[in-house]
């Protein structure tokens, strides 16, 4: 009797700290946004494995501008998914892990500018963060008379910029169109011919985030150059240059030089990987998530 009492005492206790550990501790919510033409159970596999890793995680699979709605202007999707999703971003309780794949990557670069957010680790996943300059099946697919060569007569108008990948489209022999047209991209980076008179606050926002983890690599075959997954771009040579070479990061402004002097930047070059497979890989999710969730 006298032990069975004293082991209850002592369960209770055991139970009552893990509880008040866990409350302390807490966990953070993980946020995923799904790529162009795709929708959020893309994310299943890696949703899965964030819950086997750490049960009770709140996860939390964009369901937005799933497939063809994908095309839709950036900022439209910026504004609509802000709505749905600045309940998390903003809980002052919580912090948020942000993982994004390909033009989601994007899509969360327009949510980090402009929501006053609690994000602390943002993951890209072969994310065109720096611009897209590349033919690809889906392009040739919906703009069957286009190719990189020409394109930008289209996305470098208003009517082009409709698109989603017109926003984010980085003809590097069309510098001066790509600053009067882009709305979405060249907004980001503060190089649009139109003054954007929140630059300053989006910057303010963007370094509320302690870590960008760049994930991509040289077999992606999507994403060109596919160093634009670590902010890298061509020059108009075609020559493709390293973050600290553009002029947005030596002017620091959105904030990236900033965090890179915080020490916030991560690269991961990883070859092999063709570009749907970065969310489907273990390999992937045990280098470049799992060790950001807690
Ligand atoms: C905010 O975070 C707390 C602590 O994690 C959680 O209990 C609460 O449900 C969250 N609220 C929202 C709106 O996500
Ligand atoms: C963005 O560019 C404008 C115009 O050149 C400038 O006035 C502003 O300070 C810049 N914003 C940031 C955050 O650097
Ligand atoms: C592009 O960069 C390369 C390497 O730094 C350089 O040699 C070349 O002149 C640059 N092209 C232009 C047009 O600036």
């Amino acid at each position: 009797m006298a032990f069975g009492w004293k082991l209850h005492v002592i369960l209770s206790f055991f139970f009552i700290l893990a509880a008040i550990n866990k409350g302390v501790a807490g966990y953070k919510h993980v946020v995923l946004m799904h790529g162009i033409l795709a929708g959020p159970d893309e994310f299943d596999y890696f949703a899965t494995l964030v819950k086997q890793a750490y049960p009770g995680t709140p996860v939390t699979q964009i369901d937005a501008f799933n497939h063809l709605e994908s095309l839709t202007t950036m900022w439209d999707q910026v504004d609509k998914i802000s709505k749905l999703v600045s309940p998390i971003l903003t809980n002052s309780s919580s912090g948020t892990v942000l993982v994004c794949f390909s033009q989601g990557g994007l899509i969360c670069r327009g949510l980090l500018a402009t929501i006053p957010h609690n994000v602390e680790t943002f993951i890209s996943l072969s994310s065109p963060l720096a611009g897209q300059f590349g033919d690809t099946d889906y392009l040739k697919f919906f703009f069957p008379y286009y190719v990189k060569e020409n394109i930008y007569k289209l996305f470098y108008t208003e009517v082009g910029q409709v698109f989603s990948v017109g926003g984010y489209w980085k003809d590097p022999h069309e510098q001066k169109l790509f600053q009067k047209f882009s709305t979405y991209l060249a907004t980001l980076n503060n190089q649009s011919d139109t003054f954007n008179p929140k630059s300053h606050e989006f910057k303010e926002n963007f370094l509320r985030l302690k870590n960008i983890v760049m994930v991509g690599g040289p077999d992606d075959g999507v994403i060109t150059p596919w160093q634009s997954s670590q902010f890298g771009m061509y020059n108009a040579s075609e020559k493709v240059l390293p973050m600290e070479k553009q002029e947005w990061y030596l002017n620091d402004a959105f904030g990236l030089q900033t965090l890179a002097k915080r020490g916030g930047l991560h690269l991961h070059t990883i070859p092999g990987i063709h570009h749907v497979r970065w969310h489907k890989e273990l390999q992937i999710f045990k280098c470049c998530v799992l060790p950001w969730l807690t």
